[in-house]
């Protein structure tokens, strides 16, 4: 089987052509190719990710992409068709129309470059319909509902969270575009943390999902934002916190530690509440009250490095503290990580760490590098591990949509 997977739920534009062989329980993926163009570079002059500009991005791109990646996936010979008039019947291509008309750039470039195409060897469409910010998800949708209504292809509508959660378990094989999902033992625990989430979620087996904790504020990812903002830092603020860091920790080896400025420890919201939800709003504010606080404005910038440690230390010791303490508590044998947090070094190796030793029974799997960040891929595999088929007219935007059974 093959698979066309298309994400557009925030500020990456993602296409990914997958063909799955094996058995049903434990497929195989094999990439045929796999595309992410990243906005990053033009939200960060606004400080973080604009939704409007953002769809329009995701217009402008997607259809570039998405011929790439037929291209590269040899699903279809394209350099040999020239675009002629479509021999489309006048229907089908309203529906269509109808179908994009709130996308008026991407149906122009629709009409232009996708109207004459031969049918590809695509057997599903999965794309991922939310949560998410609803402009972006809308472009991905309604490109997938039109394609699958062109060449009547069926639909997999995913979750975006499903999809961090089985990049997490993603293994990849001797012939490096091959993967599999990893031989797991259940219960599983998934630590879903990004911009716009942060959620413990137990499954039982494969398609049941019970969130047991999230945040009641802002997520983790955002907490990254917003602190990185403060300090100047930019946009996204998780690498930027992560490299602030890593600068003060190269200073402390290299100085005495009386050295370095002081700077005060910053609260661990809710670490010892009993349940499992998670709160980063009063830390966050808790860095913005010592900012403002500062008697001298202009030292800020040698305190960067050692509050955006401090910062990071706190936000990473509740997220472990709590994972650890759902990890005995729920008896949970396998520990997935996923989403764009679980780029964060400090808190893979703490995890890590705290596993081995606390919970030796548990095994502990994080994406690889290249797939903590939103991707077509994981769209993919969540799509065939846990999807169901639907027509394009039954497939709309959830924005907040949440894991359910
Ligand atoms: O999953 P993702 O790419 O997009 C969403 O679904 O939200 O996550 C993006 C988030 C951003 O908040 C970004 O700052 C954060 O992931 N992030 C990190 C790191 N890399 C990305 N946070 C902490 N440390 C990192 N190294
Ligand atoms: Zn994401």
């Amino acid at each position: 089987m093959k698979i066309l997977a298309i994400e557009t739920s925030c500020d990456e534009t993602s296409v990914a052509i997958v063909e799955t062989t094996g058995s049903r329980i434990k497929p195989v993926f094999r990439v045929l190719s796999h595309l992410v163009s990243s906005q990053i570079a033009m939200h960060t002059r606004f400080g973080g990710v604009v939704p409007n500009l953002a769809r329009r991005e995701h217009e402008r791109l997607l259809v570039p992409l998405f011929l790439k990646a037929l291209r590269e996936a040899g699903v279809i010979e394209i350099s040999n068709i020239k675009y002629k008039i479509s021999k489309l019947p006048g229907k089908n291509k309203n529906e269509i129309r109808d179908i994009l008309h709130r996308e008026g750039d991407l149906l122009a470039q629709f009409e232009k470059k996708i109207f004459s195409l031969p049918m590809p060897g695509i057997d599903v469409i999965a794309v991922t319909n939310g949560p998410g910010l609803a402009p972006a998800l809308w472009v991905g949708v309604n490109f997938a509902r039109a394609l699958s209504h062109l060449w009547d292809i069926p639909l997999i509508p995913v979750n975006h969270m499903k999809g961090h959660l089985f990049s997490g378990l993603l293994q990849s094989g001797k012939e490096i575009d091959r993967y599999q999902i990893s031989n797991v033992k259940f219960p599983l625990l998934g630590l879903l943390v990004s911009g716009g989430h942060t959620e413990l979620v137990r499954m039982k087996k494969f398609g049941d999902y019970a969130i047991i904790g999230e945040t009641l504020d802002d997520a983790v990812g955002e907490a990254f934002d917003k602190v990185a903002r403060m300090l100047g830092l930019g946009y996204p603020g998780g690498p930027a916190i992560a490299a602030a860091a890593v600068r003060y920790q190269t200073a402390h080896t290299k100085k005495q530690d009386n050295a370095l400025p002081v700077i005060k420890r910053f609260p661990r919201p809710m670490i010892g509440s009993k349940n499992f939800n998670f709160s980063f709003s009063g830390l966050k504010t808790s860095v913005l009250y010592f900012i403002r606080d500062l008697a001298d404005k202009k030292s800020l910038r040698d305190l960067t490095p050692g509050i955006a440690k401090e910062f990071q230390d706190a936000a990473v010791d509740v997220l472990v503290a709590k994972t650890i303490r759902a990890i005995k508590e729920k008896d949970i044998r396998t520990l997935a990580v996923g989403g764009g947090v679980s780029a964060n070094r400090l808190l893979s190796a703490r995890l890590a760490q705290e596993v081995k030793i606390q919970c030796p029974q548990t095994e502990l799997f994080i994406p690889h590098p290249s797939l903590t960040g939103d991707n077509a891929l994981m769209i993919a595999v969540a799509a065939v591990m846990d999807g169901k088929k639907k027509t394009p007219n039954h497939v709309g935007v959830e924005a907040n949509m949440r894991l359910s059974v």
